[in-house]
C-alpha cells in the first residue's frame, strides 16, 4: 500500500493567512479526487517542512519514501495523484527520472531508504554477515544531476 502523507497545517506565502490553511486545502481536494490503485491518503500535523509548504510524503513499506514541498493545494493535485501511481507500479519506490511528473523531479525535500525489515540490534552491526541481508536497497543511479 503506497500511502500519500499530508500536512494539513501548512501554509503558503501566498495564501492568505486569515484563510484555511492551504494544507488543509490540499488534504480536502485529494480526499475529493479518485485515488490512484493502490495508494491510500492520511493527514498529519507538521512534517518539519514547514518552510517549503505546502508538504507532502508518499511512502510505502519496503520502499523508498520521499517528501516534497511548495505543493498547490489547486495546481497540483493531478501531478501528485499521477506519481504516486508511478511510485506504486514500483518494485522500490524509485520512479526512473525522465517519468517523474515535474513536482517529483523540482521540488524533492528528502528521499528517506527503506527501513530494514527486520529489526534486532545485532543486525544492524556491519559485521554481522547475516545483516548483510538486510540492507536497504541502494540507488541505481543519482537523483539529481
Ligand atoms: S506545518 Fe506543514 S510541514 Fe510543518
Amino acid at each position: 500500500m503506497t500511502v500519500i502523507t499530508v500536512c494539513t497545517t501548512c501554509r503558503r506565502t501566498d495564501a492568505d493567512p486569515a484563510g484555511p490553511r492551504p494544507g488543509a486545502q490540499l488534504h480536502a481536494a485529494l480526499s475529493k479526487a479518485p485515488l490512484p490503485e493502490g495508494v491510500s491518503l492520511r493527514a498529519v500535523e507538521c512534517l518539519s517542512a514547514c518552510g517549503r509548504g505546502c508538504a507532502v510524503s508518499i511512502g510505502a513499506p519496503g520502499k523508498w519514501s520521499y517528501v516534497y514541498g511548495d505543493i498547490h493545494p489547486e495546481t497540483h493535485v493531478d501531478q501528485l495523484l499521477d506519481g504516486a501511481a508511478r511510485y506504486h507500479a514500483t518494485e522500490d519506490g524509485q520512479i526512473p527520472w525522465r517519468e517523474r511528473p515535474e513536482i517529483l523531479r523540482k521540488q524533492v525535500i528528502a528521499r528517506i531508504p527503506p527501513l530494514p525489515q527486520k529489526s534486532r540490534p545485532q543486525d544492524t552491526q556491519a559485521q554481522d554477515p547475516q545483516a548483510q541481508d538486510l540492507q536497504p536497497p541502494q540507488p541505481q543511479k543519482s537523483e539529481r544531476t
